[in-house]
């Protein structure tokens, strides 16, 4: 079985993509990773990410790089979404996605074109939504919890540039997939949120298996 999850910044894809990997026992694949591991490199080899040759030149960074945190911090997710507009940048990471999304026994990614370009034929899709307001407190609380100075309007104003930067551009922008099912969670606890997701999974499941 594979599962598609995408949605915008801070929209709790990666959460409910780690829960349906636990309910299901499937491999996961958080394809953001791989796209702020290219940032990362354009930064350490002080490269223009605005250029798409240069970013390319980043596309082969050792797979070591997946796991080191300084991934997850904001100005590489900054970054992660400028690289990722190059056409060229997202055809150097396509096959390595589809992949582990055709690993024998299933898989689930989450990102933000998975239901639509890396397994359009996946068994289930999500698209995991929640208002820009409450993404940015979402993810100012968690910036204050690690130590940040920043304040809540900056914030905000960096999650709408992101939203727009990918929703904009032209190669595989974040868009929902006709046949994905809409999971608003600004009004949901972690655990509303991934029972939902279960439900719409089981019932997706389901209507494929009578076709
Ligand atoms: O968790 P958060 O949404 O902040 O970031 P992420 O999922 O790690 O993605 C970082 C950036 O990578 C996004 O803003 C996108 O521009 C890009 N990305 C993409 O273009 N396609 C994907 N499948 C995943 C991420």
């Amino acid at each position: 079985m594979i599962i598609a999850v995408d949605g915008p910044a801070a929209s709790g894809k990666g959460t409910i993509a780690r829960a349906l990997a636990r309910h299901y026992g499937l491999p996961h694949l958080d394809t953001g990773l791989l796209y702020r591991a290219v940032a990362a490199t354009v930064r350490q080899m002080h490269l223009d990410p605005t250029r798409e040759a240069d970013a390319v030149a980043a596309c082969s960074f050792d797979d070591s790089l997946l796991a080191d945190p300084s991934l997850r911090d904001d100005e590489t997710g900054k970054l992660a979404s400028v690289v990722s507009a190059h056409p060229l940048v997202r055809a150097a990471l396509l096959q390595r996605q589809k992949r582990f999304a055709q690993q024998p026994g299933g898989a689930i990614l989450d990102g933000r074109d998975i239901g639509t370009v890396i397994a359009p034929d996946a068994d289930a899709k999500l698209f995991v939504k929640a208002t820009s307001q409450v993404r940015a407190r979402r993810r100012h609380n968690e910036l204050v919890k690690n130590g940040a100075d920043v304040s809540f309007e900056q914030v905000l104003a960096d999650i709408r540039a992101r939203d727009e930067r990918d929703s904009g551009r032209a190669t595989a922008p974040l868009t929902q997939a006709a046949d994905a099912a809409a999971l608003d969670t600004s009004s949901l606890t972690i655990e509303a949120a991934v029972a939902r997701a279960i439900q719409f999974v089981d019932a997706q499941v389901a209507a494929k298996a009578r076709q």
